[in-house]
């Protein structure tokens, strides 16, 4: 009896200690600070386009999904093992004491203006906007009428404060996973191309991987299902005509089925024919 006591006393113990570290551990992760290196943006934020800075935001960047139609910040997930999560108030109200600078730093580098890293902001799947593509995006941040809330306060649980710490969850702490010494990609002109395909499915390759074969999305809810391999050219169920039926009604010609969560069917649904055409143009040559 005395035994068992004593082993149960030290498994306390034991996990006591565990927790103690984990916890100390994702504490000096969340004060870690970052560079904050100019990306000279404010003369492009000027001259930008509003509406091409809607359209990325509403629908090929999904950053809508998060921070919701109105910019106030949307519900991401409430769960006890992984916490009570929403997106940032980024409609002019906080923000507007961030410069141009700032926010293009929170976007591409996922370091926020105190210079520590922002906490479950995707921004490594935002590595392949141009220059001015983010421009845009800031730009039609600046334009939307102000909501006057305060962010919401996240809490994390204790699987993902585990999963952060030994490094299987990068959205916890973006700009701990970004290499600042990148360059903007170049943007190629829109049209039904391969090149603009290309540039469109960078947005793809956060669950897709950046070889499109696709697999488990790391860091993701474990009731997703895989992401698929996405290297149209080895499916004969795929021609230009069925990945458009894809695109419009989020059922897949290989199985038949609907795509399940988080495949963003919401949003390719609203492609226009350009953008659909380009990610053909692309995808099909992937094998
Ligand atoms: C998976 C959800 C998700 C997506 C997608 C997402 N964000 Fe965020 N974003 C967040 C969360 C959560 C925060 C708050 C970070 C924090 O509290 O540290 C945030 C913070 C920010 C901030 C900093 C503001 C602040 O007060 O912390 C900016 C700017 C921002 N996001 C812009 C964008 C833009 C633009 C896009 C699309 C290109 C985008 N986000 C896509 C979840 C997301
Ligand atoms: C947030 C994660 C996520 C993003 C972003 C995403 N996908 Fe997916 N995608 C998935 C998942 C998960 C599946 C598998 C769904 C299923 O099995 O029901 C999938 C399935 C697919 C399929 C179906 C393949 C088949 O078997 O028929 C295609 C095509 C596809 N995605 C294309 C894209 C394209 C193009 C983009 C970018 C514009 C994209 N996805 C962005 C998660 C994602």
């Amino acid at each position: 009896m005395k035994i068992l006591k004593r082993i149960l006393i030290g498994l306390v113990a034991v996990i006591a200690l565990v927790v103690v570290i984990v916890k100390v551990s994702f504490n000096s992760k969340l004060n870690q600070t970052f560079a904050k290196p100019e990306l000279q943006i404010h003369e492009d934020v000027i001259k930008a386009d509003v509406e091409l800075g809607k359209r990325l935001y509403s629908v090929r960047s999904g950053c809508i999904d998060c921070h919701g139609a109105d910019l106030s910040g949307a519900l991401i997930m409430e769960d006890p093992a992984m916490g009570n999560i929403h997106g940032a108030n980024i409609a002019p109200y906080k923000l507007k004491d961030w410069s141009d600078e700032d926010i293009a730093r929170a976007i591409r580098y996922g370091v926020h203006k105190d210079g520590r890293s922002l906490r479950f902001m995707p921004s490594f799947d935002f590595e392949g906007l141009s220059k001015g593509d983010l421009a845009a995006m800031i730009a039609y941040l600046r334009s939307v009428p102000a909501v006057e809330k305060e962010s919401h306060q996240n809490t994390f649980g204790p699987i993902a404060h585990v999963l952060s710490v030994t490094g299987q969850m990068p959205i916890m702490f973006p700009a701990a996973v970004i290499d600042q010494s990148k360059g903007f990609v170049e943007k190629p002109a829109e049209g039904p191309t391969f090149e603009f395909g290309k540039y469109l499915a960078s947005s793809c390759v956060g669950c897709h991987r950046h070889d499109y074969t696709g697999g488990k999305i790391q860091g993701g809810d474990p009731a997703w299902p895989p992401a698929a391999d996405i290297r149209l050219g080895n499916f004969a169920a795929y021609n230009q005509e069925s990945f458009k039926q894809m695109v419009m009604t989020g059922k897949s010609p290989v199985t038949g089925n609907m795509l399940r969560p988080p495949m963003p069917v919401h949003l390719l649904k609203q492609l226009n024919e350009t953008e659909t055409q380009a990610l053909w143009a692309f995808l099909s040559t992937l094998k």
